[in-house]
């Protein structure tokens, strides 16, 4: 508790005592536990008291600057969301996660790096073009209350692109560095699937706080997703754990639950690489549909049971992002090996 959370104000007026907990996220996982652990210290330490009233507050981390990498200004923490191929729910984890972070009281921005397949823009329903800004600089568009940035913007609709690594390299500067991006605790990243150009321009110019992995129960060759996590160790950019989707179906109408896929992958994946397991989001029919009327599931249906999945699966990562923090500021700054950007 001590590393993710800090006491402050403590008052006492006759036998109830108030205090104000100043956590590194407001999507903090351990809320219950710090209620009840803060409640009975101050009971502990504090004579005659017998109600202890919390207040909760944030003060979001940041990540640490690193050698040669150019920090965004404002943005305390990035987070890369990856998978070993397209069709497995990354962008729906981006999403969502995104949204699940926002609506727990986090400042959230979401840039979409797949620029093989940049759909955040559908899957938001946001049809008008990105604005410049009086000061010159491109304004994010607003989606539900996210920042968004997309490659789908700026590519003409049904046109094949090829990128060339020193275009795509700066394309990705101009959204992280020349976007009005504000302040955020959170900028969420939706990458291209692989281990390609856009993985490490982006590991290579900014501080990356970390990547998810999302995986589906039935990769069932996971040699993809392990060249993603050896390629993210040797840049330098921690993995936050993994994520398994579409585990399992829940039936919209009986809520029951079917393991269509089987289920576990994510799990036994997340074990051979001592990797945190973030969570298993399962396959429901609600998610697909958010996709053509621009209203992801945690808009649509925030009181849902998946909803509450994505919302467990935000604080897990934003746990992670806090301990990676915390991590950084106890122990030296490594520079990262170098790897050639432009091949
Ligand atoms: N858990 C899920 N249940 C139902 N449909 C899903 C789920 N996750 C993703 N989908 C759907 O599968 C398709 C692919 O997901 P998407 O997030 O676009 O994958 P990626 O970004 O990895 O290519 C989309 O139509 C999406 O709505
Ligand atoms: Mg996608």
């Amino acid at each position: 508790m001590l590393q993710l959370g800090m006491l402050r104000d403590l008052a006492v007026d006759g036998d109830v005592a108030s205090v104000r907990v100043v956590l590194t996220t407001p999507a903090c996982p351990l809320k219950d536990r710090i209620q009840s652990d803060v409640a009975a210290a101050v009971v502990g330490v504090v004579p005659g008291i017998n109600r202890v009233l919390l207040t909760w507050d944030s003060d979001v981390s940041s990540t640490r600057g690193l050698p040669g990498r150019q920090e965004i200004p404002g943005v305390r923490n990035a987070v890369a969301v990856s998978a070993g191929k397209g069709g497995v729910g990354k962008s729906t984890v981006a999403i969502n996660v995104a949204l699940a972070l926002l609506q727990a009281g986090a400042r959230v921005g979401l840039l979409d790096a797949d620029v093989y397949g940049p759909n955040v823009p559908i899957m938001l329903g946001l049809r008008e073009q990105p604005r410049q800004g009086a000061d010159g600089r491109m304004q994010p568009m607003a989606a539900h209350g996210l920042k968004v940035v997309s490659f789908g913007t700026i590519l003409q609709p049904g046109q094949p692109v090829i990128w060339r690594g020193p275009m795509l390299a700066k394309a990705l500067r101009e959204f992280l560095y020349e976007v009005a991006w504000g302040e955020l605790d959170y900028l969420v990243i939706d990458l291209p699937p692989g281990t390609g150009d856009v993985q490490l321009s982006l590991a290579q110019s900014m501080p990356m706080t970390g990547a998810v992995i999302c995986t589906t129960p039935q990769d069932v060759s996971i040699a993809d997703v392990s060249r993603g996590i050896e390629m993210f160790r040797k840049l330098n950019v921690p993995v936050l754990g993994v994520v398994e989707n579409m585990s399992g179906f829940i039936c919209p109408h009986c809520n029951e639950r079917t393991d269509i896929f089987g289920s576990g992958g994510g799990r036994t994946l997340s074990e051979r690489y001592e990797l945190p397991f973030l969570g298993a989001i399962p396959l429901d029919p609600r998610i697909r549909t958010g996709d053509g009327d621009g209203r992801p599931l945690m808009v649509a249906a925030p009181d849902g049971p998946v909803a509450s999945v994505f919302r467990e699966v935000a604080s897990h990562i934003a746990a992670e992002v806090s301990k990676e923090n915390f991590a950084a500021t106890a122990g030296p700054v490594m520079p990262g090996p170098r790897v050639p950007v432009n091949r």
